[in-house]
C-alpha cells in the first residue's frame, strides 16, 4: 500500500504502479498530455490496482463520447472485482466509475463529495467535481463544495498551486472576480506553467471586457504550454476571443489554423473530434462570422473532424457545436437527423443527461435559421430560452456564443427591446459592460 503526494492511499504491491498512479493523477490535475502514458504505465506494472484502472475508466468517460465507454467499462470490471480489498475511499471511486458510465452526474458528485467529505485534500476529487459540475451548469454548487475544502488547503499541502487555479475557476463562474484573479494569479506565480490558472485568469479578464489585458496575460505564460493536452489549444481559443474584441481578425484565423484546428497538432491527429476542440473551432468560426469575417473553407475542416460522431449525444454543449458545424457546411439532412435524434432522445430517456438536452432542439433549429438567414425564427426559437443556456453545460465565456448568434439575430429584427434584454442578462451573469463589446453593438 503507497499513496498519493497527499498522503491518501492507493492499494498496490508494487511501489511503481503507486508512483505512476501519482504521477498521472498530477498530470491530469494539471491538464497534461502525460497523463495518458502515466495511466498505461500504471496499468502495466499493477494491472489490478483499482486507483489506475479507475483512472483510466474515469478518462475514458471524460471523452464525453458514447465510443469511450466500452474502455470505461472494462476498466470498471477489473477495478470492481478488488472491491473486498481495497480501502473505503477507493471503494466510492469505484462507485464514481460506475455512475460515471451510467452517464448519471448526480450520483458521480454525491461520491466525489462523499470523498472530500473524508478526505478534503484529495486533489483528484475536487477536480473531477468541478468538471462534472461544469458540464451541467451548476457552478454554485461547484464553488460549493470547493469553499469547504478550502480551510483543509495550505501552502504545505502538495498541488496547492492547483488548488489555487481550482479555486480561482469556481469564484470566476460564480462571479466574484477579484477573488478569482486573486488565487489565479497567486497560482501562476508559484506555477507559471500552469494551465488552469492561465486559463482562471483569462476567464476573469474576458468577463471585464479586458480583451488587451488578456492578449499580455496568456502571451507572456504561453511558453510554458508545451506539455499541455487540449486545454492549451483552448487557451489559445481564449486569446482568440481577445483578439476578435481588439477587431485583430486576422490573428484571431492564425490562431484558428495554428493551434484550434491543425491536423499537424499530434493531439488532434489522434482525437479529431475531442469535444473541447470542436466547441473551440467552431465557436471561434461563429464569432468571426458575426464579425463579417469570412472563414473560407475552415468550416469544412471541422466537417470532417466531426464526421465519427456528429450523432453522439453525451455533451448537449458540444451537440450546439456540431449543429453550427452542420449548419455552416450545410449537411442540412445530417442536422435534420441530428434534431430529430436530440429531440427523441430528451422525450424518451429520463436522465440527467436526457433532461440535460431538453432545451436543445429550439437552440439547434435557432442555429439552423441563423445560418439559413431566417432571423425572425432565431428569436421565435432562442428567446425566451435565454435563462436556461446554462443548462447545456460549459462556463459564461463559451456560452456567450449563444447569446451573439441571438443578438445578431434581434439586431437584424430591429428588436431593440430584446437586444436590451440580452444586454441585462450578460450583466446579470458577470460580464462588465457587455454592450461595449464587438458582439453587442446595437449597429453591426
Ligand atoms: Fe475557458
Amino acid at each position: 500500500m503507497g499513496s498519493d503526494s497527499r498522503g491518501h492511499p492507493i492499494s498496490s504491491e508494487s511501489d511503481e504502479a503507486v508512483a505512476a498512479v501519482n504521477s498521472a493523477i498530477q498530470h491530469l490535475v494539471g491538464r497534461r498530455a502525460a497523463f495518458t502514458p502515466s495511466i498505461n504505465e500504471a496499468k502495466t506494472y499493477d494491472p489490478e490496482c483499482v486507483m489506475a484502472q479507475v483512472l483510466s475508466g474515469l478518462m475514458a468517460c471524460g471523452l464525453r463520447k458514447e465510443g469511450g465507454l466500452a474502455a470505461a467499462r472494462e476498466a470498471y470490471a477489473i477495478a470492481s472485482a478488488q472491491r473486498p480489498r481495497v480501502t473505503p475511499r477507493e471503494r466510492l471511486y469505484i462507485d464514481v466509475l460506475e455512475a460515471s458510465i451510467a452517464r448519471d452526474a448526480v450520483r458521480v458528485v454525491q461520491g466525489l463529495e462523499a470523498v472530500l467529505d473524508t478526505h478534503p485534500t484529495d486533489l483528484l476529487a475536487s477536480v473531477m467535481v468541478q468538471g462534472e459540475l461544469f458540464w451541467t451548469g451548476e457552478m454554485q454548487r461547484s464553488e460549493a463544495i470547493s469553499a469547504r475544502c478550502d480551510a483543509h488547503w495550505s501552502s504545505d499541502v502538495d498541488g496547492h498551486a492547483d488548488w489555487l487555479a481550482l479555486r480561482a475557476f469556481d469564484l470566476e463562474e460564480i462571479g466574484q472576480l477579484d477573488a478569482a484573479e486573486r488565487c489565479g494569479r497567486q497560482c501562476v506565480e508559484q506555477d507559471p506553467d500552469n494551465l488552469w490558472g492561465a486559463h482562471a485568469v483569462a476567464h476573469v479578464l474576458e468577463m471585464r471586457g479586458d480583451s488587451a489585458g488578456g492578449i499580455r496575460w496568456l502571451d507572456q505564460l504561453k511558453q510554458g504550454w508545451d506539455a499541455g493536452g487540449p486545454m492549451k489549444f483552448h487557451l489559445w481559443w481564449h486569446r482568440a476571443l481577445c483578439h476578435i474584441e481588439e477587431g485583430e481578425h486576422d490573428a484571431a484565423l492564425d490562431i484558428h489554423d495554428q493551434w484550434l484546428r491543425n491536423a499537424q497538432q499530434p493531439i488532434q491527429q489522434a482525437l479529431p473530434d475531442f469535444y473541447l476542440d470542436v466547441q473551440n473551432g467552431a465557436s471561434n468560426l461563429v464569432r468571426l462570422e458575426l464579425q463579417g469575417v469570412d472563414p473560407g473553407e475552415r468550416w469544412h475542416a471541422l466537417g470532417d473532424a466531426v464526421e465519427p460522431s456528429w450523432d453522439d449525444l453525451s455533451n448537449p454543449f458540444t451537440t450546439l457545436h456540431v449543429a453550427m458545424v452542420l449548419a455552416a457546411t450545410e449537411q442540412w439532412d445530417r442536422f435534420g437527423e441530428l434534431l430529430r435524434a436530440v429531440i427523441l432522445y430528451a422525450r424518451s430517456e429520463q436522465s440527467v443527461l436526457s433532461d440535460a438536452y431538453r432545451d436543445a432542439p429550439s437552440v439547434i433549429r435557432a442555429i439552423g435559421a441563423h445560418r439559413a438567414g431566417d432571423y425572425q425564427q432565431v428569436v421565435d426559437q432562442a428567446a425566451d430560452l435565454r435563462q436556461a443556456f446554462w443548462r447545456f453545460g460549459g462556463s459564461h465565456a463559451q456560452r456567450d456564443v449563444l447569446f451573439q448568434i441571438l443578438f445578431d439575430a434581434a439586431r437584424r429584427c430591429k428588436d431593440d427591446a430584446l437586444m436590451q434584454h440580452i444586454g441585462a442578462d450578460l450583466e446579470r451573469i458577470g460580464f462588465v459592460d457587455p454592450l461595449q463589446r464587438v458582439a453587442y453593438r446595437p449597429v453591426a
